[in-house]
């Protein structure tokens, strides 16, 4: 090990009632993360959307490729396209392409093909995964490009959360289109499309549960 290629960690060493304080807080604040599909039209500083993206930018990546682009959409032009292309193929999905199984999964949202937050949010960010990347005219295949990414738009929505905004995780399939609306190169391909808002006053949310911690965790 060469100790000049390490720094000194930066951190909080807090006692342990700081953890439990701090982990209980957080807990709170995180259970009332909902997704929110009625997003209101109101500003949002751009300083905010370049916050949100530093701290997804900043996960855990394998061997730290950091296989990820994000694209900020606030041109009104683009979130349009992005929307009624987003719109005809929901429609031939609802209309042709989902399975009853589906339809009948997703019933509880009340959602239909219109994807209205596309334009109403100021601020849409799509995200691509890079498979692999190109050094000296070669391509070489990225380290769990999808598990970084995913940890990467995990981060990003808490933040959204944290910072007092709301979100939709929103994959529209197939999603292809936006690689080209938004003219990636071939390395890259969309994983989710996540508009940033201010929820409406008036917004509604389906009433759903989470699971209780015995059904999700076992002890050893
Ligand atoms: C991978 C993934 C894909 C999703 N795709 C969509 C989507 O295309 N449209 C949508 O309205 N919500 C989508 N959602 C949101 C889920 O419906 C939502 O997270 C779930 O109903 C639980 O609600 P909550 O986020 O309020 O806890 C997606 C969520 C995830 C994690």
């Amino acid at each position: 090990m060469n100790n000049e290629e390490f720094e000194k960690l930066k951190f909080n060493f807090n006692d342990t009632e700081d953890l439990i304080n701090n982990s209980t807080e957080f807990y709170k604040l995180m259970q009332n993360r909902r997704t929110t599909r009625d997003l209101s039209n109101k500003k949002i500083p751009k300083e905010v959307l370049y916050n949100l993206i530093k701290i997804a930018s900043n996960a855990p990546s394998g061997a730290n490729i950091q296989p990820w682009t994000f694209c900020l959409v606030t041109s009104d032009e683009i979130k349009s396209k992005i929307r009624d292309e987003a719109e005809k193929i929901e429609k031939l999905n609802y209309e042709k392409w989902f399975s009853e199984q589906k339809k009948f999964d997703l019933q509880f949202t009340g959602l239909d093909y219109q994807k209205e937050f596309l334009t109403e949010a100021p601020a849409l960010i799509v995200v691509f995964k890079h498979k692999y990347r190109i050094e000296n005219n070669e391509s070489i295949p990225n380290y769990y490009p999808m598990e970084s990414v995913g940890l990467a738009i995990g981060m990003l929505i808490t933040a959204i959360h944290y910072t007092g905004l709301s979100t939709i995780p929103y994959t529209p399939s197939p999603m292809k289109f936006l690689k080209k609306i938004l003219n990636r190169p071939s390395n890259e391909s969309p994983v989710m499309v996540l508009p940033v808002a201010y929820p409406k006053e008036s917004a509604l949310v389906p009433i759903i549960t989470k699971k209780k911690l015995d059904e999700v965790l076992v002890e050893y």
